[in-house]
């Protein structure tokens, strides 16, 4: 088995996406896999999609908007387990609205699912990272943790603070050999992606629009994420603390206003 046989990871929104595809890459790589996620059906799916015939992964069914679960969930990844010392925090949800149509609740929602589960679970899993002896803990941003859509102020609010959080956290755990780190995606073709696209009368405009935006001329692949997120994970990111990688087909490296020349 390769070097991630050391790790015990716990992947929040593990069930669809990105978090669905960093539990497969951990798995196949002899990772110990505790898989969370508000949506059973989903969450037995991911589950099953593992193979697992040796035990190595769990769905622990949870809802993360409310506080008291990230304990929990930490609490029997541990009790599964006997120890953690990997944590993904990919669970997110997308909505849409500038400040004035955004209402109290909406930004309540986004920020307990998008920024507080990410704190919560870190909280709760840092004391297990550091019996362990250290860890490493990758929260999943956006491109949009730098720059703004229009008209989606919670959700960009929401994947900004990610970056203060990635910093703060590894500038006080760094001595005990945890690191954090942000990972930031462009465009990837997930079912929050997909919801994206319906909401538009022309779905597909949405899907090529995103493609001709990044360089790279496509939308990523979530195997191409998880593979950030697992180099990250693993001993091989041994001096990488404290940052945000861009995992984005070059998207923010682009400015407009020259004539296309390919
Ligand atoms: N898809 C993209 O283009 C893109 C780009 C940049 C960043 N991201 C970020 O990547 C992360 C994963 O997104 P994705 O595209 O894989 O989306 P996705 O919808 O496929 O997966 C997200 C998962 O989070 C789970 N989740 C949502 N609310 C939850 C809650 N309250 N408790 C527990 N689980 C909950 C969902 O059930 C879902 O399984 C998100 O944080 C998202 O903001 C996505």
């Amino acid at each position: 088995m390769s070097h991630y046989s050391n790790l015990t990871s716990i992947i929040t929104g593990g069930a669809s996406g990105i978090g669905l595809a960093t539990a497969q890459l951990l798995h196949q790589r002899g990772a110990r896999v505790a898989i969370v996620d508000v949506k059973t059906d989903k969450g037995a799916e991911a589950l099953a999609s593992l193979g697992n015939s040796d035990n190595r992964a769990i769905f622990l069914p949870a809802n993360l908007a409310l506080p008291e679960e990230a304990d929990r969930v930490v609490a029997e990844t541990v009790a599964a387990f006997g120890r953690l010392n990997a944590v993904v925090n990919s669970a997110g949800i997308q909505r849409y609205g500038n400040a004035e149509q955004t209402s109290l609740e909406l930004w309540n929602e986004v920020m307990e699912v998008n920024l507080t589960s990410a704190f919560l679970i870190s909280r709760a899993a840092i004391p297990h990272l550091r019996q362990h002896g250290g860890g490493s803990i990758v929260h999943v941003g956006s491109v949009q943790s730098h720059v703004s859509q229009r008209g989606a102020m919670a959700y960009v609010t929401s994947k900004h603070a990610l970056l203060g959080l990635t910093r703060s956290m590894a500038v006080d755990y760094s001595a005990e050999r945890i690191r954090v780190n942000c990972v930031c995606p462009g465009t990837v073709d997930t079912p929050m992606f997909r919801w994206t696209m319906s909401l538009d009368p022309n779905p597909n405009s949405v899907l090529e629009s995103c493609k001709a935006m990044h360089p790279i001329g496509r939308i990523a692949q979530p195997a191409e994420i998880a593979e950030v997120i697992a180099f990250l994970l693993s001993d091989a990111a041994s001096f990488v603390t404290g940052t945000a990688i861009d995992v984005d087909g070059g998207v923010l490296a682009l400015v407009g206003g020259a004539p296309t020349t390919n």
